[in-house]
């Protein structure tokens, strides 16, 4: 696939390159809790940039209904770029009308500017592909006929949408610096990953993991499991969860991995348990298979994390998904904490996947560089384990 090394040695000063980046961050109100996916978008900007084009940033945030919403506005986002980036960022009030149209007649060779949620408009998701082709025209016409397009969104190149896929048929396109990098990491783990091979998986649902659990463990050698769907899993071997998160309708699914894998899973021994799903609820340790009733799992025990941490040391490559308890609260956080330390600790490759797990690495203060990658994409890396076909990946290989 043609990166975007290619498209600098073509030239791109005074051409105006359309970025798609994942900018889509944590928010408190207006304030982001975690600019990782900002900061981790930077470099394909600045190389661009520096290089005298002007760049037209494309990003979504959160799942609006396919109209515009002040609540899922990326102001905040377009404020961050501009502290980084040391310049302002004009963010346009739409996203292929009059103002996007204004603000990039105003862009200089080496600027930057940002559309609004290209999830306002609700083509933009559609699985109609005549609709997504509609606005990826749009999009083309906006930059006009000499631009260049460059998908740097690792995390959303799971997903078929105007601004990810279509878009790249209609441009000449080329790989931002930030999806290479995640594809190559993600191809050594596919590939011939060094061993032992350990998966930390959490999350809250069965459900949602269940494809890649699948897929992941005839190449493992160990999976570890924590966070919320861990009590499914407990569920699944016989033992009573009290009030924690329990997928009943996927038991039946969960005790057939535990019967075909048993061997390879690995599950929490302890767990912590609160009266209540609050922040400053009472809690205490008990056996993973005495949970009392009346109580619900917010995070594995101490010795579950002595457990996991033993693994992880061994290990020569880590994956890491889902955080093992509701780190959010800090009395629940020391599961979560304690995996990422031993992951610190181990000599493994180590790989983070996005999401959750990617910010509570930040947000715990752990060490970024005690880590080989953190990705930016939660579900676009799972889908790639899962040996699922990345469609924005796809098309820039050639699929057009
Ligand atoms: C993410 O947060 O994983 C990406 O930005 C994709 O968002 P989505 O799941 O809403 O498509």
């Amino acid at each position: 696939m043609k990166n975007l090394d290619d498209l600098l040695s073509e030239g791109v000063r005074g051409r105006r390159v359309l970025v798609r980046a994942d900018l889509n961050v944590p928010l408190d109100g207006e304030k982001i809790t975690d600019d990782g996916r900002v900061r981790a978008s930077l470099p394909t900007i600045r190389r661009l940039t520096e290089a005298g084009a002007q760049v037209v940033l494309t990003a979504h945030l959160g799942r609006p209904k396919g109209e515009p919403d002040p609540k899922f506005s990326l102001a905040p986002v377009a404020r961050r770029l501009g502290e980084l980036l040391g310049t302002d960022v004009p963010l346009a009030g739409d996203l292929v009308g009059d103002s996007a149209k204004s603000v990039i007649a105003g862009l200089a060779d080496g600027s930057v500017a940002l559309l609004e949620n290209v999830r306002f408009d609700g083509r933009e998701t559609s699985k109609d592909d005549a609709e997504r082709g509609a606005l990826a025209d749009e999009l083309a016409a906006l930059v006009g006929p000499q631009a260049a397009f460059v998908s740097d969104g690792f995390g959303v190149v799971h997903r078929k949408q105007a601004s990810v896929y279509d878009v790249a048929k209609r441009l000449p396109a080329y790989a931002g610096g930030l999806v290479l990098a995640e594809v190559e990491v993600l191809r050594t783990l596919t590939g011939d990953p060094k061993r032992p091979y350990a998966v930390v998986l959490g999350g809250s649902k069965v459900s949602d993991k269940l494809g890649v659990i699948k897929a992941l463990l005839p190449k493992v050698d160990k999976l570890l499991i924590g966070g919320g769907m861990a009590y499914t899993f407990l569920a699944a071997q016989g033992h009573g969860v009290g009030r924690s998160l329990l997928q009943e309708d996927q038991i039946a699914a969960t005790k057939q991995l535990l019967d075909e894998h048993g061997d390879k899973l690995v599950l929490p021994v302890d767990v912590v348990v609160a009266d209540r799903f609050a922040a400053d609820a009472d809690k205490r340790v008990v056996a993973a298979d005495a949970i009392p009733a009346d109580w619900m799992g917010l995070d594995i025990g101490p010795r579950s994390v002595e457990l996991f941490a033993g693994v992880l040391a061994g290990a020569g490559t880590v994956f890491w998904n889902g955080p093992a308890g509701v780190f959010e609260f800090l009395a629940f956080a020391d599961g979560t904490r304690g995996i990422a330390q031993a992951i610190v600790d181990s000599d493994a490759f180590s790989v983070v996947g996005g999401g959750d797990s990617a910010a509570a690495v930040r947000t715990l203060g752990l060490p970024e560089d005690g880590f080989s990658h953190i990705s930016t994409g939660g579900g676009a890396s799972l889908e790639y384990l899962e040996g699922k076909d990345l469609p924005g990946v796809a098309v820039l290989e050639g699929e057009r």
